[in-house]
């Protein structure tokens, strides 16, 4: 039976158990394909205990061995300071590619070594998805055939295994990689280039990689793949998965004035209140106020919603969240899925049921917004590096929104936004920028809805004797002009490249 070839050590219950579990497992598929009676294949349980590092690459094997067609095991660039590999896994309809239209999401944890429920619920999310998938889950095929879906259950596995040898009891010990730095302070600090650009009247606040010009400490393996992980795909939406409080944090971590405690907001701050809320609300406890705080006499954030904004709870320079948010398309929330860092096994299935629902809820928030793809009007050629600018038109409201995104390889981009009214700007070197006007609406486990752009290339693009563009008045108008109207692009590709491989060689 080729669904049996791959489920080879599922679950390390005992070489019995676990030969009958493989039997059941194939019987019950058998039967499937007789009856197709799709809701009577039966769920193949992960154990709720904690995977060591080694059961990491067998658990995604078997799954990807139940699920080939959905699902890619790969590893980033960089592995861990003690050599352990990262590993990811994909779920999409299209594994290994990127497709057009489609968002791509992902899930981090264990950033922080002794943080590490956040590991077991990515395992398990990665389990359910594809037995959902399999039992014919409507909205879980909805979700995979709209989603490209990335999981790296561990970013910091020698820290993991430090905190697990001592007990997994200190708030401290294991945090770090093998180097004692903590991850989530080692990347580039952009958010102190974004407050240098305001304080100059500049509103350039994305892509902002290539004006790093030199790095407070080295930095880590670690960081360094999920840089490049960052750079390479064309992410949407994603979470860091984190322990020690339960609250969904989001950006900026880092205060404008230096404050230790200063409510930082960035130019989505509607758009991030809704992504949190989105994982709060689903959550089983994060958003209740009459729960316990942490710690002994811990402020429960449920009496805010289950959500904060990262800076007004604590400054963090150097993290993650705000660095996806500042070098790329991406939109990130910082996760923190409970008080206690190493939650007990027996705490780890209830935990599971508190937490899956906003684990599935928060992927579908990949769909809000609008996306679209840029082409040439003429040629049809899809447009990368074009900017899309969005101003808030609703109820009378003229509002820049003063972080733009780009489209990516195929002309696709994605713009999420809440519900309202919006004018979205498409421009572009050479060519008229243009704009459409939208209403947004709530329209939960639906597509984004597309809002495509043809651009006109300005004159001296058409194919003419003489070939040097830039030189023409027409162009220079057009570009002034897209500079008078603030939307800065200064996004080409090769730029970014080149101060990525900078900012990672300079160490
Ligand atoms: C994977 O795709 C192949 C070819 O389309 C199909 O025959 C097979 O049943 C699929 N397997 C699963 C587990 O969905
Ligand atoms: C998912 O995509 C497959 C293949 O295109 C299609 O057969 C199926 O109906 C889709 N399912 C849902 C729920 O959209
Ligand atoms: C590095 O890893 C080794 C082996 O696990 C461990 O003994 C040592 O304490 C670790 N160092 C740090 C700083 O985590
Ligand atoms: C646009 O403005 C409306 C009305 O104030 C608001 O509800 C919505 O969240 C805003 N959108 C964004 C993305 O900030
Ligand atoms: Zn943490």
């Amino acid at each position: 039976m080729g669904c049996c070839r791959k489920t080879s050590r599922w679950e390390y219950p005992g070489r019995r158990s676990l030969l009958t579990a493989v039997i059941v497992i194939c019987g019950a598929l058998v039967t499937f394909l007789g009856e197709t009676n799709a809701a009577a294949i039966p769920t193949s349980t992960l154990e709720f205990r904690h995977h060591s590092n080694e059961e990491i690459p067998d658990i995604l094997a078997s799954i990807h061995g139940r699920c080939p067609n959905i699902t890619r095991i790969y590893t980033l660039r960089e592995r861990s300071v003690r050599g352990l590999p990262l590993y990811v896994m994909e779920f999409s309809t299209t594994p290994g590619y990127h497709k057009i239209y489609r968002p791509e999401f992902k899930y981090i944890a264990n950033m922080h070594g002794n943080e590490v429920l956040g590991r077991e619920l990515l395992l398990h999310v990665a389990s359910y998805l594809c037995e959902r998938y399999l039992a014919g889950d409507h909205d879980m095929q909805k979700l995979i055939n709209l989603t490209r879906i990335h999981l790296l259950p561990s970013m910091n596995p020698d820290g993991w295994q430090v905190s697990t040898d001592t007990g997994g009891t200190d708030y401290l010990i294991g945090r770090t990689n093998n180097n004692s730095v903590d991850l989530n302070r080692n990347f580039p600090d952009l958010d102190r280039i974004m407050f240098s650009n305001e304080e100059v009247h500049i509103n350039h606040n994305n892509h902002l990689l290539e004006q790093v010009e030199r790095l407070q400490e080295p930095i880590q393996p670690e960081t360094k793949a999920v840089m490049r992980l960052i750079m390479q795909v064309p992410f949407v939406l994603s979470a860091n998965l984190h322990g020690g409080d339960l609250v969904a944090n989001y950006p900026y971590d880092a205060s404008r004035s230096g404050a230790t405690t200063e409510y930082t907001e960035s130019p989505d701050d509607q758009t991030f209140r809704h992504l949190a809320l989105a994982y709060a609300t689903n959550h089983k406890n994060m958003a209740n106020p009459k729960r316990r705080g942490c710690g002994d006499d811990g402020y429960n954030f449920g009496k805010q919603g289950g959500i904060t904004n990262g800076a007004a709870w604590y400054s963090v320079q150097g993290g993650m969240q705000d660095f996806n948010y500042l070098s790329s398309n991406d939109f990130e929330i910082t996760l923190e899925l409970g008080c206690d860092k190493y939650p007990p096994a027996s705490a780890l299935q209830e935990e599971w049921e508190n937490n899956r629902n906003a684990l599935i809820q928060y992927m579908w928030q990949a769909h809000i917004g609008v996306k679209g793809r840029v082409r040439d009007a003429v040629s049809g050629q899809p447009l990368s590096n074009t900017v899309i600018h969005v101003k808030n038109v609703t109820a009378g409201r003229n509002d820049d929104i003063l972080h733009d995104v780009t489209s990516v390889h195929d002309g696709d981009y994605w713009r999420l936004l809440t519900p309202g009214h919006y004018v979205i700007t498409a421009s572009r070197d050479g060519y008229h920028p243009l704009s459409h006007r939208v209403i947004v609406y709530d329209r939960p486990h639906e597509e984004a809805q597309r809002v495509d752009f043809h651009l006109q290339p300005l004159p001296q693009l058409m194919p003419s004797a003489n070939g040097d563009s830039k030189s023409d008045t027409e162009y220079e108008e057009a570009y002034e002009e897209t500079v008078r109207n603030n939307i800065v692009n200064n996004l080409r590709k090769k730029w970014l490249l080149n101060a990525y491989k900078h900012a990672i060689t300079s160490n």
